[in-house]
């Protein structure tokens, strides 16, 4: 991997890029690609160059995931009183989340450092969607993931031949068993919330916006758990600016839920920590985020805002989605709507404003009924 190296997050140390660094060495904060020299090994991507970690100019294992369509949401926007809000369908991906554009570049990069052998944790989709690109890269997956993630989510796991772990506790103990039994078997860990290659597939987000949008969008509104879509569109969108393909980054806004908000703790500079609440937005529940300082400062930067949203305002806007514009989201996804909603109350989103929302995740993977 001549053409990259990792660099700290948070303290820029150089690393050298392979599959098993996922913390600086000086640090421990997480790393991210950087590349030498981002045109040598670029992808085409909605027809724009995008630097990518592999070597080849293709993905060696690809369900030509990602190529989500936008929709205009008319409902929506009537009920936030926003002129103009789009949808980016991210659950029709192959396996049903936006996760398959992550887990492509890193399984892609895996393949070609010749991995056989990978353990992940993840909330369910994250598990799933590895599973799937395994399968199809010949490579032998281990997924953990909390005994309470939705039964669809688990059993795709296991359709995909992969070996599925159910572990007692919150989102953390899965990472902990995942880390623990990698270690003991020397296998690579290939997790989705540390991977520097994950990140560098969900830019693929931001340069297919950046085409399919009639008019650019002023804000984009993302669920967040880890950060790895967040980080992704912001990585795209500053990729775009400096190649002189789009004028400015859209302000990027982080919702998470009430029970687990530790970026928006982050962003608003208070301490906080998990009082045992939960939510049913299991996507983003998650207590400890690694790259918690890197979403904050993306937010930041970008001119956004990091808000939370309370369970029921989540289910109304699941139920509003589904029966108004016909799109069955998952709670996860929901939640972003219910940031929509408070953004434009707060009067940072305005009535003229272009919105994108993406819709993560397909609610029949996580039926309620
Ligand atoms: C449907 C869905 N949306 C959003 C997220 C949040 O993604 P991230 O943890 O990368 O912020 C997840 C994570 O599992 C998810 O499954
Ligand atoms: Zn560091």
């Amino acid at each position: 991997m001549s053409h990259i190296h990792l660099v700290c997050t948070e303290c820029q140390a150089a690393h050298n890029a392979d599959m098993l660094t996922l913390g600086c060495r000086e640090c421990g904060s997480p790393l991210d690609v950087a590349y030498d020299s981002p045109e040598s090994h670029a992808m085409t991507v909605s027809g724009l160059p995008m630097p990518a970690p592999i070597h080849a100019d293709a993905l060696g294992v690809t369900m030509r995931e990602g190529n989500t369509p936008i929709v205009p949401l008319p409902a929506v926007s009537e009920a936030v009183g926003v002129g103009s809000v789009w949808g980016k369908l991210e659950m029709v991906s192959p396996t049903g989340s936006f996760k398959d554009r992550g887990v492509a570049m890193m399984l892609s990069v895996a393949m070609e450092r010749g991995v056989s052998e990978i353990v992940e944790d993840s909330s369910g989709n994250a598990g799933a969607s590895v599973a799937a690109y395994a399968a199809r890269a010949g490579i032998r997956a281990h997924v953990f993931a909390p005994d309470t993630a939705p039964r669809a989510k688990m059993g795709q796991i296991r359709v995909y031949g992969a070996s599925a772990h159910a572990v007692p506790g919150a989102r953390e103990q899965s990472a902990r068993a995942a880390e623990a039994y990698r270690r003991a078997r020397g296998l690579v860990y290939a997790s989705h919330n540390l991977s520097p290659y994950f990140i560098e597939g969900t830019k693929t987000f931001a340069y297919e916006i950046h085409t399919q949008m009639p008019c650019p969008a002023d804000h984009t509104v993302i669920p967040v758990g880890n950060g790895s879509l967040l980080i992704g569109a912001w990585k795209g969108y500053c990729e775009l600016v400096a190649g002189g393909a789009a004028q400015s980054v859209p302000r990027l806004h982080a919702i998470q839920s009430e029970a687990a908000r530790p970026i928006v703790a982050e962003f608003e500079g208070v301490e906080w920590r998990a009082d045992g609440s939960t939510t049913i937005a299991g996507g983003i529940s998650v207590g400890a985020p690694p790259r918690k300082a890197q979403v904050a400062r993306a937010v930041r930067q970008s001119g956004g805002r990091a808000l939370a949203v309370s369970d029921e305002r989540i289910l109304w806007w699941q139920n509003l989605l589904a029966a108004s514009e016909g799109i069955f989201a998952e709670p996860t996804s929901a939640a972003a709507f219910a940031g929509l909603e408070l953004l434009a109350k707060r009067g940072h989103v305005r009535a003229s404003d272009t919105v994108l929302v993406p819709v993560t995740g397909s609610g029949l993977k996580d039926a309620q009924f």
